[in-house]
């Protein structure tokens, strides 16, 4: 086996004919904050209206249009949102399929919920739920499924929404990474009993932290607005038990003003995309994300996977030398939700798809901040280091 290059030094695989890379590694995310969402925020600090009040309105109106939903709820963040949708739709003891390859709150809130998360396999291209798998797991108790458009990647909504209306299911989509993303060319707020979505400064649109739930039901948006506020439908009339997951004016503010440009901050995703897999697809051993046939997939997070067999080093070792080579790199996820401590009950369910991507997977900047050429510089940086360690 060849000796694979040494990872440790940026001088060591230093790209550009052997120019040392800048200092300044190209970074893997970008927060994107503007003097228009700062305006926008202290517009309405002076205003005096803090907590929730016409912004928030105003936000949910224009995010349920962009989403092609009926309704939009907005809340304090993404967990919140989850909650907020799961409470309505799964009783306590439930069933819920969910995946295992996806981010903890996904499943947490389900268990959370009081119910049991019932965890599917992953498909190996697209990495959302393996859908076949999860019909295996159905049990008489299986209530409703809950599902990650894993990265921005919608899932395959035709085979979920015809397994749910087979087994009379519930669906709750968690968007959290996937704003704007389509599936046959319609918003993911047209699919589903809900859909939930966050804010967090990491995604493709923040308010720092926040949180939205689309329905299309009218009672599902009643119950989740009185769920959101201590159930509270006149002042101090309280119909059932809830909670305090409000958005703050000042949030929705933020919110409202980067509706005005996530079309085109998300095209910018797409196109830097577009220049990843071009360079990606013609480098041995390394295999760019596969989109969802029918779908169009919003990059919150580029994942290139790995063909473990076609280098002489691990995953880890392979990201050591690219963020020698000056690009900042991430692994989502270091392990499945089944492995996670707080679901050792679920440790020996085989879930063989969602193990290897754990090994297999890494993410690389994709963000709406990079120039063309730090596109190119990544691009080049993976050829780079992918024949360095070839085997
Ligand atoms: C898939 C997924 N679901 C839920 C969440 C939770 O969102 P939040 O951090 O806003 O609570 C996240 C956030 O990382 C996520 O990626």
């Amino acid at each position: 086996m060849p000796q694979p290059a040494a990872p440790a030094s940026a001088q060591s695989l230093a790209i550009n004919g052997g120019d040392p890379v800048s200092a300044d590694p190209i970074p893997m995310i970008s927060v994107d904050v503007t003097d228009a969402d700062i305006d926008a925020a202290v517009r309405t600090l002076r205003s005096g209206m803090l907590a929730q009040g016409a912004n928030v309105g105003a936000f949910e109106k224009r995010f349920a249009d962009l989403t092609g939903a009926a309704h939009a709820i907005a809340c304090a963040n993404g967990t919140c949102a989850l909650q907020l949708a799961y409470e309505p739709l799964i009783q306590p003891g439930d069933d819920v399929l969910c995946p295992s390859w996806t981010y903890i709150a996904t499943a947490s809130m389900i268990a959370a919920r009081g119910a049991n998360p019932v965890f599917c396999d992953a498909d190996p291209h697209t990495y959302n739920i393996d859908v076949k798998d999860a019909e295996q797991r159905i049990t008489p108790n299986t209530t409703a499924i809950a599902v990650t458009h894993l990265y921005g990647n919608p899932v395959d909504i035709d085979a979920i929404q015809s397994l749910a209306t087979r087994h009379n299911l519930s669906v709750i989509y968690d968007a959290a990474q996937a704003h704007l993303a389509t599936y046959r060319g319609e918003g993911l707020g047209a699919f589903g009993d809900a859909v939930t979505y966050s804010f967090y400064p990491t995604k493709n649109m923040t308010t720092g932290e926040g949180g939205m739930v689309t329905v299309n039901a009218t009672e599902l948006d009643r119950d989740v607005r009185l769920l959101r506020s201590h159930g509270e439908t006149t002042k101090y009339t309280h119909e059932r038990v809830g909670y305090n997951y409000r958005m703050t004016d000042v949030e929705a503010a933020i919110g409202v003003s980067q509706l005005d440009r996530i079309e085109a901050v998300t095209a910018k995703r797409r196109a830097n995309a577009a220049a990843l897999d071009a360079m990606i697809e013609a480098i041995p051993g390394l295999h760019p994300p596969r989109v969802t046939e029918g779908a169009q997939h919003s990059y919150h997070l580029y994942v290139v996977r790995m063909d473990l067999d076609a280098f002489g080093c691990d995953r880890d070792a392979f990201l050591e030398a690219l963020r020698a080579e000056g690009v900042q790199c991430a692994v989502h996820y270091p392990r499945p939700a089944h492995r996670q401590p707080v679901f050792s009950e679920h440790g020996n369910v085989k879930l063989p798809v969602a193990d290897r991507l754990a090994k297999t997977l890494f993410c690389i900047p994709v963000h709406p901040g990079l120039t063309q050429s730090q596109v190119n510089q990544i691009g080049e940086a993976l050829a780079k280091v992918a024949e360095a360690y070839a085997r």
